[in-house]
């Protein structure tokens, strides 16, 4: 049975940009393979934009793309998920985003997303740069009872809730970066540049 847990994970991982993410790099390798339009390795390097296709991403599952040599996660959120959300900010450090990480388009609620079902945040910890592990699952038996799905950092133990959003009394300081992006039609999102404004 413990190979399940393992395989469902992989399944939930989506891997969109090849190079050499180091941190996911190892997981990236295992995991099926989905991308779209990116551009060239030099062009990614300067800051280009990263254009990606969500169509098959399904509820549950996360991508992780390459920008600016960071990894960005996507991730499509259920109902479930989003319920959960809404009835966590007493264990958060900044349930409303107050601490500026994100663009001003993005709204600072629970969701703290353009749209519901999709989160897109920078995969890099808030504390020292350690690129956390997605752990969708409800009370995993290692994380306990009252886990709802987020990301867990292995270095130092941070949690943050599937928007992004840091749990009180952990080592990471602050919310995950979002990172500038808009989307283009409902299946592609466009990283690294502004919405524009209405
Ligand atoms: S780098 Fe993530 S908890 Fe320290």
């Amino acid at each position: 049975m413990s190979n399940d847990g393992v395989n469902m994970g992989r399944r939930r991982l989506l891997v969109g940009a090849t190079s050499a993410v180091g941190a996911v790099g190892a997981v990236g390798a295992a995991v099926p393979f989905v991308a779209s339009w990116n551009p060239s390795a030099k062009a990614k390097a300067a800051g280009a934009p990263v254009k990606v296709d969500i169509s098959k991403l399904e509820p549950g599952q996360q991508m992780i793309v390459e920008w600016r040599g960071k990894p960005v996660w996507i991730v499509r959120r259920d109902a479930t998920a989003l319920e959960n959300l809404a009835k966590l900010d007493d264990r958060l450090a900044d349930p409303s985003s107050e601490v500026p990480q994100q663009p001003e388009y993005i709204p600072h609620t629970p969701n703290r997303s353009l749209r519901d079902d999709v989160a897109i945040m920078v995969g890099i910890c808030t504390h020292l740069g350690c690129s956390p592990t997605y752990r969708p699952e409800v009370a995993p038996e290692d994380l306990g009872e009252d886990w709802v799905g987020g990301f867990y950092c292995p270095c130092h133990g941070s949690r943050f809730d599937l928007s992004g959003r840091v749990y009180s009394g952990v080592p990471a300081p602050t919310n995950l970066v979002i990172p500038p992006h808009r989307y283009d039609s409902d299946n592609v999102v466009v990283v690294g540049v502004d919405q524009e404004k209405a």
